[in-house]
């Protein structure tokens, strides 16, 4: 029988086939003092704040880690299902959670007075607990500036000198759809045509890969989630990484208006909830200082709770200044953006 990964499993990385999902057979009355977590963040990343969870309230938890198919597998399992909390990175995930009825509204003030409503959802469906800006990596020895915005990408001084992955994948369609809840569709599909144009090679890679290419002088700027920089910097199983993020600069764009891009990753409470009360605690000890601190500390996020010191790493980049603009805007024209990519060629490249 499949089961949630237990104290002694903890720190495994755990993938769960879709193939189990079907055949499990939890019951949501297995412990009483548990909350059930069905995570798309990695266990060991989440399993600090959870350890401190634990001690502080004497509640256990259990993970489910998957890649994709937790809604599929909530939705499945219905009012039998043990799901608790639902943790996730971006907000296409989070909308999408509450889209297809897996999550239910929160309204304790325990959970919300931490988090800024840009950052959490209107209804209660989804609440942001870390901020990650999507930045521009820059060759420090190619790039002069010091300053970039994302409209300039389309400039035609960057032609033949960006690198991006997929403008399909999530990241960035986050951002090309705050474009176009800034600028509008028409104004933001011309600037998108700009940027592929201006793209070094087809989008490819992940984030990492992208500040690679930069390192190889492939392109001379790229896009990326400031974590990934802290990450690739204190990279010891990996240490070529530390070469590729020193060999670039963040530039956070539009730092002298509206300021940068940020997107979450964040909690929703499962529609069914068997542990109702527990998961609450659990969720507001998750934006609560303790909690925040950690998450600043081991995953070189941005605290979503004001006043929570970034790690030192991430306060080397300089000051992030956040465009305000709520995060359920930016949610609304996801759809668009994926289409816009599609219409313009964005993934075939550059001059095709
Ligand atoms: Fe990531």
């Amino acid at each position: 029988m499949l089961k949630f990964l237990d104290a002694r499993a903890r720190r495994a990385f755990f993938l769960v086939p879709f193939a189990c999902f079907a055949t499990a057979a939890i019951s949501p009355a297995d412990a009483a003092d548990v909350v059930n977590i069905y995570s798309y963040r990695q266990p060991d990343l989440i399993q600090p704040m959870l350890d401190a969870f634990t001690a502080e309230t004497g509640i256990e938890t259990q993970i489910i880690f998957a890649e994709k198919g937790l809604e599929e597998r909530i939705r499945a399992e219905g009012t039998n299902s043990p799901a608790d909390v639902i943790l996730t990175v971006d907000i296409s995930r989070l909308a999408a959670a509450k889209d297809v009825g897996v999550t239910q509204p929160v309204n304790d003030a325990a959970v919300t007075v931490n988090i800024a409503p840009q950052y959490r959802d209107g209804d209660g469906h989804w609440f942001g607990l870390t901020m990650r800006s999507r930045v521009v990596f820059a060759s420090r020895d190619r790039v002069p500036e010091d300053t970039i915005t994302y409209e300039e990408l389309a400039d035609p001084k960057w032609k033949g000198r960006i690198c991006t992955r997929s403008g399909q994948h999530v990241y960035n369609i986050g951002l090309f759809a705050s474009m176009i809840a800034h600028h509008g569709q028409e104004w933001a599909e011309t600037w998108l045509r700009g940027v592929k144009d201006n793209l070094a090679v087809k989008p490819t890679g992940n984030d990492r890969a992208q500040a690679k290419a930069v390192f190889a002088g492939q392109c001379d700027i790229a896009l990326g989630n400031t974590y990934y920089v802290a990450l690739m910097r204190t990279n010891e199983k990996e240490p070529e990484q530390k070469e590729w993020a020193d060999s670039i600069k963040v530039l956070f764009p539009n730092a002298g208006d509206r300021g940068s891009h940020v997107n979450i990753s964040g909690m929703a409470l499962a529609a069914n909830a068997p542990h109702r009360d527990d998961a609450l605690k659990l969720m507001a000890f998750l934006a609560s200082d303790a909690a925040q601190k950690l998450y600043a500390e081991t995953n070189h996020e941005y605290p979503v709770k004001a006043g929570v010191p970034v790690s030192e790493m991430v306060a080397s980049f300089g000051q992030l200044k956040p465009d305000p603009l709520a995060l359920s805007e930016i949610a609304k024209n996801r759809r668009i953006a994926s289409e816009l990519v599609d219409r313009v060629g964005y993934n075939d490249g550059p001059s095709s």
